[in-house]
């Protein structure tokens, strides 16, 4: 048996006889409970009846696969028992309000990633718990900066959980054995400086300005005005990628661009934003639109799409300059003005 403490150790200094905190720590108790049903589904896959095949639309537009409809009704089912006064899921066109007068209500995205289902690639859980307001029905129109909690699965060789509760981000592991999460890394602190970028490149020709020249300028690495070679991975999974990030640093984008739908990019504000941004500024990352802190929004809506920039602080604000000053863009993206061009000496 290993000696790391549990997620259950971990959090029994937590709450005491604080309503609110003893609220937290039950639902973070029961989504880590959910995850490990949930992995035992991504593990087994086909063998549990798990295609990865689309089964509709949910009533968002988005193509609904098996497992985010097995997800949704396994997280749902955990946290219908405890004092939650509203839900939230990707998977539900509205909130379901639970207790009104319960002090937390928790958003989710049941399984991130479900493009990688059938590849045998890591997808994930995304979860968001807000201090619940006098009227219930608005606990998600509140900022980023609200959050009291927020997680995230990794269902991929191992099954890891990311968890903050506002003092720093700690990694649990699943023992398969044991079934429990187990602590394997406490206060995460992601490099400020790193030379490692994740973006779908394919939509390159429909970034704006700001975001081709930033990625110009990595893709330049040693040769342009960033001076150090950079490396690309894209996983298709954000809990991937952020994980990734919390190991070694770097930087994602999902920015807004020109196709149709995207103007605010893929990501949804209220159960993958607002979540990653509070994961990433408390293991000393940075969280951005490009022009606005995450944590900062106030959804409109609660399917709203938000850009999404986030990772390694330097690279983060490297990014958020090639917005407010426009000449830098212009300046990078000019071959030019690389160390090989003709104006650089
Ligand atoms: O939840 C949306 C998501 O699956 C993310 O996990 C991932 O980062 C993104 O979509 C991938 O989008 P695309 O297929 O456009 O690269
Ligand atoms: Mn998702």
């Amino acid at each position: 048996m290993s000696q790391e403490l549990t997620l259950q150790q971990r959090m029994d200094g937590e709450g005491g006889s604080d309503p609110l905190r003893r609220a937290v720590k039950e639902a973070v108790a029961a989504l880590a409970q959910a995850a490990i049903d949930i992995s035992d589904l991504t593990c087994r896959g086909a063998l549990a009846g798990i295609t990865g095949k689309a089964q509709g639309r949910n009533t968002d537009g988005d193509v609904q696969k098996d497992l985010d409809v097995r997800a949704d009704q396994i997280i749902r089912e955990a946290l219908g028992a405890l004092p939650i006064a509203v839900l939230a899921s990707e998977e539900m066109a509205d909130l379901e309000i639970l207790n009104p007068a319960a002090p937390i209500s928790v958003a989710f995205d049941p399984l991130d990633g479900s493009s990688n289902i059938n590849t045998n690639m890591s997808v994930g859980t995304i979860f968001s718990i807000m201090p619940t307001p006098s009227d219930a029905s608005a606990a998600f129109v509140q900022p980023g900066s609200a959050q009291l909690a927020a997680g995230f699965v990794v269902y991929g060789p191992q099954t890891s959980l990311v968890l903050t509760l506002g003092q720093g981000v700690d990694i649990f592991t699943l023992d398969r054995v044991e079934r429990v999460f187990k602590l394997t890394g406490s206060t995460v602190q992601i490099p400020p400086n790193a030379t490692e970028f994740a973006i779908n490149a394919s939509n390159r020709r429909h970034w704006d300005l700001p975001v081709r020249a930033y990625i110009d300028e990595c893709l330049m690495g040693a040769d342009g005005m960033g001076g150090k070679d950079f490396n690309m991975r894209w996983i298709g999974s954000l809990v991937a990628e952020a994980f990734r990030i919390l190991i070694r640093g770097g930087i994602f984008l999902y920015p807004g661009d020109a196709r149709d739908g995207y103007e605010e990019g893929r990501l949804r504000l209220v159960y993958e934003a607002h979540p990653m941004a509070f994961i990433i500024e408390q293991a000393g990352g940075g969280a951005t639109t490009g022009r606005q802190r995450v944590l900062d929004l106030v959804p409109r809506t609660l399917h709203q799409r938000v850009p999404l920039i986030m990772g390694s602080i330097k690279n983060v604000q490297r990014l958020e300059h090639m917005h407010t000053a426009p000449d830098v863009a212009l300046e990078t993206n000019a071959p030019l003005f690389g160390h090989r061009g003709l104006f650089r000496v």
